[in-house]
């Protein structure tokens, strides 16, 4: 089972994309534009003060998510992106908020622009059915103010 050189060897999103500083690119642009963006002033507010954190959570996951290194991943085993969200009070106005950003992030940041559109298909799928979960959330939590036959 030796590999020919003639044999086309699969590469990566995160490779061809461009690797580690492509990532902390868009990554960052997408953080950038949430910061200075009024249009993203909701999604903003969702985020605790200091961003930095998150800048370099999301780039580690973004990095194991294209087919890189999957440190973020390995140090958080069993870690669900749906789960991670269904806390946070976001709707569909906010969901869209961040797909768009982040599809603005991917073009600035000069992302290949076929892997782009698949990203920003999953990510649309992803946070439509984030704000879905929080939506179902918000429904459930009303309901337990007055639930049945339940005291105490
Ligand atoms: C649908 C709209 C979304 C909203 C409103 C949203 C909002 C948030 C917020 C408020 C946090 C916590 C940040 C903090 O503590 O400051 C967070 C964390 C995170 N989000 Fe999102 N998010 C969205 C979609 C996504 C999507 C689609 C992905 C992945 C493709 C994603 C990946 C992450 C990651 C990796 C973290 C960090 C988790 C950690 O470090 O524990 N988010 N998000």
């Amino acid at each position: 089972m030796t590999a020919s050189a003639s044999e086309p060897t699969e590469k990566s999103p995160f490779e061809v994309v461009g690797g580690a500083p492509v990532v902390a690119r868009f990554v960052g642009r997408f953080y950038d534009l949430m910061e200075t963006d009024p249009a993203y002033a909701p999604l903003r507010a969702l985020h605790a003060p200091d961003l930095g954190p998150m800048r370099e959570s999301l780039t580690g996951f973004f990095t194991g998510w294209l087919g890189g290194p999957r440190d973020w991943f390995v140090q958080r085993p069993g870690m669900c992106m749906m789960s991670a969200h269904a806390p946070i009070p976001m709707n569909a106005d906010t969901a869209r908020q961040w797909t768009q950003a982040m599809a603005r992030a991917l073009a600035d940041a000069g992302v290949d622009p076929e892997i782009a559109a698949r990203m920003n298909e999953a990510f649309e799928r992803m946070a439509e059915g984030m704000a879905a979960t929080a939506a179902a959330r918000r429904v459930a939590r009303a309901a337990e103010v007055a639930p049945e036959g339940v005291s105490g």
